[in-house]
């Protein structure tokens, strides 16, 4: 069978697109992706433009790729129920055929028998991060740290199961959400005969461009939220968020909370009240006592009249510990669907974080804002979910290795 011509024209480039994924993988490399990339139609970019499809983020390494990365602009969540019949052998197979996809696609190479290649060639930092829940490791026979549970109930909670738990974590994270929704798909037609999807949960941040990178991203509430994060690269960093023990040495304990945020009661607080709240000012998201994003909060400064100048009640207080062990990685997105009951939002935040170990780091400050928090009045926990992310694996190995290996 001789290869369809490629041109810049529409009609053999859609022959090709109707011919050639029904032949699947074999058909896209005979005539060559890059010029089937190249035959798209695209016309070059102006030499002012700068596009971002290309970038790509290394997935091999000691640690995985999505938890030290830069946050991109897209994220879809996924947690999988292992099926009945799925041991120890077969999570090593699903394991490696996933790292395998996840390898090609990370650097903008179709997946095996990739149904749609040319969506893999615009990988736009794509990073896929897998995480094993308790059920999974138990079923590898592996032992389990002792945080690697539901979290303890508490009382601002109304979690519901469909945002809960899961015995695999996908985490896919890029710079263009076909690139993501490409790669869930990817994913989970190889995962399919091992796993079922529980939930998915997709978020956004601005787009890449919109805003310098580096810039800390703004929630749902105008908040600048993530400020006080350790930061990548630093001894800080390393100490907060690499475990050291066994298996998950080079990995990390992750905690998804979907958390509702009630923006038709919040749409009724003044900005001075939103500010006393968060603690913060909404425009430089400085301290109430500061001028800068980064300046450090003054907890004694008071008013005139004697009050605290940021409230004991603020989430800046009671999120920040006197103990520098409870500290977390915080990489959050936007969710907003659609709204339901008659209101005009249903908005919230993943708030995922990564932590060595979430009953030291994670557990007690979420108990403290379970006590006290005035956010708590336009928030509410609706899913909660724990995982162990496993260390990276190098070039010819699989993420699990060391659990599974
Ligand atoms: C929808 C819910 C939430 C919103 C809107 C929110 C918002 C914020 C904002 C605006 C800040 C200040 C800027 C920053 O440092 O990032 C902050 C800080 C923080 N939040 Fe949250 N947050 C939420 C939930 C949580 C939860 C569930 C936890 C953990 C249990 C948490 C832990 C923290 C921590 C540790 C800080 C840093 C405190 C410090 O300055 O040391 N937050 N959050």
């Amino acid at each position: 069978m001789s290869a369809p011509r490629i041109t810049r024209r529409g009609a053999t480039r859609r022959q090709f697109l109707l011919g050639g994924a029904v032949a699947g993988v074999g058909a896209a490399t005979a005539i060559g992706l890059d010029t089937a990339l190249r035959a798209a139609g695209s016309p070059d970019p102006t030499p002012t433009e700068e596009v971002h499809g290309a970038d790509t983020v290394p997935f091999h390494g000691v640690h995985q790729a999505g938890i030290a990365t830069a946050p991109q602009a897209h994220a879809t969540l996924i947690g999988l129920d292992l099926r009945a019949d799925v041991d120890r052998s077969a999570l090593a197979r699903l394991m490696r055929i996933l790292t395998d996809d996840a390898v090609r696609l990370t650097a903008g190479e179709p997946a095996l028998a990739d149904s749609e290649p040319e969506l893999a060639l615009a990988p736009a930092r794509l990073t896929v991060t897998f995480g094993f829940g308790p059920a999974f490791v138990a079923r590898a026979g592996g032992s389990a740290p002792a945080w690697l549970a539901p979290l303890p109930a508490f009382a601002v909670d109304r979690l519901r199961p469909e945002f809960s738990d899961g015995d695999l974590l996908l985490q896919v994270c890029a710079d263009d959400p076909l690139t993501v929704a490409h790669t869930v798909r990817m994913l989970l037609k190889d995962a399919r005969s091992f796993a079922a999807v529980r939930w998915t949960q997709s978020g956004f941040r601005r787009a890449r461009g919109s805003e310098a990178s580096g810039t800390t991203m703004r929630n749902l509430f105008g908040q600048i939220d993530g400020t006080a994060n350790p930061r990548p690269g630093t001894v800080d960093f390393d100490r907060v968020v690499w475990s050291t023990q066994g298996w998950l040495s080079g990995g990390t304990g992750f905690v998804l909370r979907r958390i509702e945020m009630n923006l038709d009661t919040w749409d009724v607080l003044d900005r001075g009240g939103r500010e006393q709240a968060a603690g913060r000012f909404l425009a430089s998201g400085a301290p109430l006592t500061g001028v800068r994003e980064h300046d450090e909060p003054d907890f004694a400064a008071t008013t005139a009249v004697g009050f605290p100048v940021i409230p004991e009640f603020s989430h800046l207080r009671r999120a920040r510990s006197d103990d520098a062990t409870q500290r977390m990685l915080r990489r959050a997105y936007n969710y907003d669907e659609r709204p339901t009951g008659g209101g005009v939002s249903s908005s919230g935040l993943l708030f995922a974080s990564f932590q060595a170990d979430v009953d030291a780091q994670f557990t007690p400050v979420q108990r403290r804002l379970d006590e006290l928090d005035l956010l708590n009045r336009w928030t509410t926990p609706i899913g909660s979910a724990v995982f162990a992310i496993p260390p990276g694996c190098l070039a010819g190995g699989f993420i699990g290795e060391t659990l599974l290996g």
